[in-house]
């Protein structure tokens, strides 16, 4: 039984697994890795159903110091106050250049306003950094570090919370080699821009993606086709569950849409350190969860290099990048004849 140490958790009806008040899965690390074998088995079936019902969780005890975090976001925030002549190099970057730093602000795509300001940076296989400033080097290296570690720990039970060995999912998709990519964002107030979007519904495109913010809330996600905001337990970090583990998982757990809203008042910001599958590994559905499913294979494969290119260079539109992986099946009628419909399942 997951270990509840926290007054803002409660405990589901069969007392296997924490979630917020607003009803978001917690999933205690510190029970997934070092509790009895009961526990930890009541952990991951906890986590399969966090994947499975919201693509959403928050992670508790999972042993990163805040300290890193606070690190981190100072490091971000003085890159973000340098004078513009110091980040131009950057700027021009394109979608597959290792370094970027991008404003968002008052960019007007599909007619709307976003405002953002953001610098994203590979982490794995090798670290880039920009040069200024020179603590952020130090951080972001611990910081890749220390996040991909448990992100990959969190692979390993995902994995068997489907039924497989938990080594099945980084072999297929060689995360020894994996992608890792640090983003952080900078929301400034919206004033009278109340509402403004910050970044637009999306589904992001790697396997999981750990997120924290400043103390100021602006993250919403879809569950069960309503817009909740995200409100962390301190210290805790969220878990986005990425197209990448849909399309492993053979849609069984599913990538969750998600954006982020600008305070009216006050500036927010956000830090994202996201894993994918080796760059050039090939990804498509788990042949035992596919050979399982009613359906059978429900993804195409796909090089992890092209999905991200071709999601990184068209608008973010919700999830459409899936399309292009997902199989249509056909309906067969009932005298076995195709149905002249196709639909997406
Ligand atoms: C992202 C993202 C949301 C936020 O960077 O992919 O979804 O709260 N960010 O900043
Ligand atoms: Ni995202």
């Amino acid at each position: 039984m997951a270990r509840l140490d926290r007054p803002d958790c409660v405990e589901n009806g069969e007392g296997a697994g924490a979630y917020n008040e607003d009803g978001i899965p917690v999933v205690d690390f510190d029970v997934l890795i070092n509790g009895d074998s009961d526990q930890r088995l009541a952990a991951i079936l906890h986590l399969g159903r966090a994947c499975t019902q919201w693509g959403f969780f928050m992670v508790i005890n999972h042993g990163i110091p805040e300290s890193l975090q606070g690190a981190t976001m100072d490091a971000c925030r003085e890159l973000f106050s340098l004078p513009t002549e110091e980040k131009s190099e950057y700027m021009e970057a394109g979608p597959m250049d290792p370094v970027r730093v991008g404003t968002g602000f008052n960019s007007t795509v599909d007619g709307a306003k976003y405002w953002r300001e953001y610098l994203k940076m590979f982490a794995h296989p090798e670290l880039h950094c920009p040069a200024k400033p020179a603590i952020l080097r130090e951080i972001a290296t611990e910081y890749a570090t220390r996040t991909r570690g448990l992100m990959l720990e969190l692979t390993t039970a995902i994995s068997k919370s489907l039924g497989l060995d938990g080594s099945r999912i980084a072999e297929a998709l060689n995360l020894e080699n994996c992608f890792q990519i640090l983003v952080g964002n900078y929301y400034p107030p919206a004033g009278p821009d109340v509402g403004a979007i910050g970044m637009p519904t999306h589904s992001d495109h790697g396997l999981l993606t750990l997120l924290f913010q400043n103390g100021v809330d602006g993250l919403q996600v879809k569950h069960d086709s309503e817009w909740l905001l995200a409100k962390p337990i301190p210290g805790s970090f969220f878990v986005i569950v990425g197209d990448q583990l849909e399309i492993v998982s053979n849609g069984r757990y599913k990538a969750v849409l998600h954006h982020a809203l600008v305070d009216g008042e006050q500036a927010r910001m956000s830090f994202v350190s996201l894993i994918g599958p080796c760059l050039d590994a090939v990804v498509k559905p788990i042949p035992e969860l596919a050979r399982d499913a009613p359906q059978g294979a429900e993804f195409r494969g796909i090089r992890y290099r092209d999905y991200m290119e071709h999601q990184q260079s068209n608008k973010l539109k919700e999830n459409a990048a899936l399309d292009i992986v997902r199989v249509h099946h056909q309906i067969l009628t009932r005298e076995g004849s195709p149905n002249s419909s196709l639909i997406n399942v």
